[in-house]
């Protein structure tokens, strides 16, 4: 008799999925504002580890802290869990925005989609040119292929309304400045943020609450795998086109198994399957709120989500300090 296959239990795994983002946010509670990047990443990386490896998944690191040589942890290809469940993907940033961490600025998440099995990219620790929109819009009513000032004036007239009422979220940085240039020639607003392009992806899909439209710009591949995963649950495009800067970074896109160099991959190419997703607010932040610090209490606020329902969720979870990390 042939054993039958594991099923991908995601609503199962979901409320695993949240205690490990939570895990990895209170790890960090205490290094909020402190100046130390490296110190606030490594709490999160060591919680969210352990509390990975409590899950009944067989699952793989396929989107991680790095390659094997240069992350002692969480890198790409861990295997995590007991062993003991399905056979899943994991995409994971125990700290997506450190520096924010660091400076006690808005919107660090720590961040964490699981999947089935050889369903998420195998995106390298490259840069990758992104364009995202919230749900609601006809399919490929903007693209990559558009200048930044054509993709505004076409979301506008999908919205019908003016370019000037169109906001788009990009990350300040000296590479965007002729993408800034071209977005506000046409009138639109800029929100520029200093790190986060997760959250700022995720902005889109709560247009009416955090008010971006859009989102532009080139970041961390592996961040838009984690930002993929969160649309497909919430609703929204995004497309992806993987950059490089060398050979080594051409290097790392072939180790991974990529071949087609240029090519522009659709949210549903980056997330081929249901996906769950969760996420911690590290610092207060548009999509959900920071952590509170009591004396005696840390209290954590979770976005955790499935793309089979479309389902989300805000958790607020108070926890006394002596139990944090038990
Ligand atoms: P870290 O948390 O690893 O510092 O990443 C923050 C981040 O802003 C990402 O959100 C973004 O994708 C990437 O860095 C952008 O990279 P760069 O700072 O090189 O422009």
């Amino acid at each position: 008799m042939t054993a039958s296959p594991v099923v991908f239990a995601d609503r199962l795994l979901s409320l695993g999925l949240a205690r490990v983002s939570e895990a990895a946010a209170m790890a960090s509670a205490e290094l909020v504002g402190r100046g130390d990047e490296k110190a606030a990443d490594q709490a999160a990386v060591n919680a969210m580890r352990d509390q990975l490896n409590l899950l009944d998944i067989k699952g793989t690191v396929v989107i991680g802290e790095g390659e094997r040589d240069e992350a002692p942890m969480l890198y790409i290809g861990e295997e995590v869990g007991t062993g003991n469940g399905p056979e899943v993907d994991i995409a994971l940033d125990p700290l997506e925005g450190t520096t924010l961490t660091a400076k006690d600025m808005p919107n660090a998440l720590t961040v964490i989609a699981m999947a089935p099995r050889g369903t998420l990219l195998h995106a390298p620790d490259v840069y990758m040119d992104k364009l995202a929109i919230g749900p609601g819009y006809p399919a490929d009513v903007v693209s990559l292929e558009m200048s930044p000032s054509e993709r505004v004036r076409a979301l506008a007239k999908a919205r019908e309304c003016d370019p000037n009422d169109i906001t788009v979220c990009v990350l300040e940085r000296p590479r965007h400045e002729e993408m800034i240039a071209d977005i506000r020639s046409t009138g639109a607003a800029i929100r520029l943020i200093t790190d986060g392009d997760v959250a700022g992806v995720i902005h889109c899909a709560e247009a009416e609450i955090t008010g971006v439209d859009m989102y532009m710009g080139s970041g961390g591949a592996p961040e838009g795998v984690l930002a993929a995963s969160a649309l497909k649950c919430m609703g929204g495009q995004m497309w992806g086109r993987l950059t490089f800067r060398n050979d080594d970074e051409r290097g790392r896109a072939a180790k991974a198994g990529i071949t087609d160099l240029d090519k522009i991959y659709a949210r549903d190419e980056m997330v081929q399957a249901d996906v769950i997703f969760a996420a911690t607010g590290v610092t207060d932040g548009s999509i959900v709120e920071g952590i509170k610090r009591e004396p005696d209490h840390l209290t954590t606020e979770t976005l955790l989500m499935r793309s089979k329902t479309g389902s989300v969720r805000r958790m607020i979870y108070r926890n006394p300090k002596e139990w944090v990390g038990a």
